[in-house]
């Protein structure tokens, strides 16, 4: 084996929160192609407790202290929202690769900015929207480029809870953190996969209709349990969508959807229908799938089982795959663009109260 091949790929996690400590830093820790050499947080506890945790790395207040290391290849961004564009820029830049959390950025504008400095360097660039190394998923997608589903004509998705808005009054509730709620938060997921598994049709028009409606008065949200940010809830901000409805009209099925972190509806609801003319399939989220089609007379319902691999683990090893072949993976920036504009455009349209179209 020569030394190229040997070189581990040596990367930093900025942001050692949630997602950092559930997704990234566990499986680049157990990837042996890695090395992680930097654990950033402006909460320097969190950056010291990760090189306690996993026995590895450097802890770092300040992520421009390590932003010219010649030795460091790439970098996972896990921030809030509002530090996805400016750190990602700041590295792309600075010649490394980035794996930057979802949703891409606040808004339109600076996902593009990323778009075009990840072209302008020729640094890659990989978003965190992780259903697309999921198995079901995957199973979904190669269905209907197999014409099992015939033409598919509309795809609904139902991402609602009855109580679920994260940690209100924190950074996720913060319109200026966050850029916006339910729509942004999941919604950013639902959309992507749904455009992955229809072989990325362009978007051409949206309506939707954005609510800020049981978060907003924070004192009065009834809830059995929250995630995240308890402490936050007595004196922080609520500013954002707590459900979004919209209608996205594209080249090939239109897409519709009914969102809600909090809606007074005792259901937890999260699935997506793709209704194709031979057939149909039901897609629960993160879960299975339910394959409905006709033959000979009779109706048939087909429950798959097959064997899975956690999504995140999937996820982490085709980034650093990526970075070793300088080959995009299927979560580029250039894919993460397309929602970032339907959810621009649902923005947009629920402004106005029309239909808008996306460019
Ligand atoms: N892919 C998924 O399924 C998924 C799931 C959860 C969260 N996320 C995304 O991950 C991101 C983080 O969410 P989280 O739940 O982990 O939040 P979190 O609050 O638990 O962690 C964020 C961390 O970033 C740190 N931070 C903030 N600004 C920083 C800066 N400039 N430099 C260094 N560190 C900084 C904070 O101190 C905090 O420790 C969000 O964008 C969220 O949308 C994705």
């Amino acid at each position: 084996m020569s030394n190229q091949e040997e070189k581990k790929i040596r990367v930093a996690v900025i942001g050692c929160g949630s997602i950092a400590n559930s997704a990234h830093i566990p499986n680049y820790v157990k990837n042996p192609a890695v090395e992680v050499k930097y654990f950033c947080d402006i909460l320097p506890e969190r950056a010291e407790e990760a090189v306690q945790k996993y026995g590895c790395g450097t802890a770092v207040k300040d992520y421009h202290d390590f932003l010219n290391d010649p030795e460091l290849d790439a970098v996972s961004v896990c921030t809030h929202n509002d530090f996805h564009a400016p750190i990602t820029i700041d590295f792309l830049r600075a010649g490394k690769d980035v794996l930057c959390e979802k949703p891409a950025a606040r808004v339109l504008s600076e996902a593009l900015e990323m778009q075009r400095v990840s072209h302008e360097t020729g640094q890659l660039l990989s978003i965190g929207v992780v259903n697309r190394f999921g198995d079901a998923v995957n199973r979904v997608k190669d269905m209907i480029a197999a014409g099992k589903l015939g033409e598919v004509y509309h795809v609904f998705a139902s991402f609602r809870a009855h109580r679920s808005i994260p940690g209100i009054g924190g950074d996720f509730t913060t319109k200026e953190v966050s850029g916006g709620g339910a729509l942004i938060d999941w919604g950013v997921h639902y959309l992507d996969l749904i455009l992955y598994c229809c072989g990325e049709p362009k978007p051409l028009t949206a309506s939707g209709e954005a609510f800020c409606k049981l978060g907003k008065n924070i004192a009065d949200y009834t809830y059995l349990s929250m995630w995240a940010n308890r402490d936050a809830q007595a004196k922080g901000t609520y500013d954002v969508d707590d459900s979004v409805t919209g209608l996205v009209r594209t080249d090939g099925p239109s897409i519709s959807f009914l969102g809600a972190w909090a809606q007074n509806i005792g259901k937890s609801e999260m699935f997506i229908d793709f209704m194709g003319d031979k057939g149909g399939v039901r897609l629960q989220y993160c879960q299975n799938f339910v394959y409905y089609t006709f033959e000979d007379g009779a109706l048939l319902e087909v429950q798959p089982t097959y064997p899975t691999v956690d999504f995140y683990e999937t996820e982490i090893n085709s980034f650093v795959q990526s970075v070793k072949t300088r080959q995009p993976n299927q979560a580029n920036i250039d894919n993460a663009v397309v929602t970032s504009k339907i959810m621009d455009g649902i923005y947009r349209s629920s402004q106005a109260h029309r239909e808008v179209t996306i460019d």
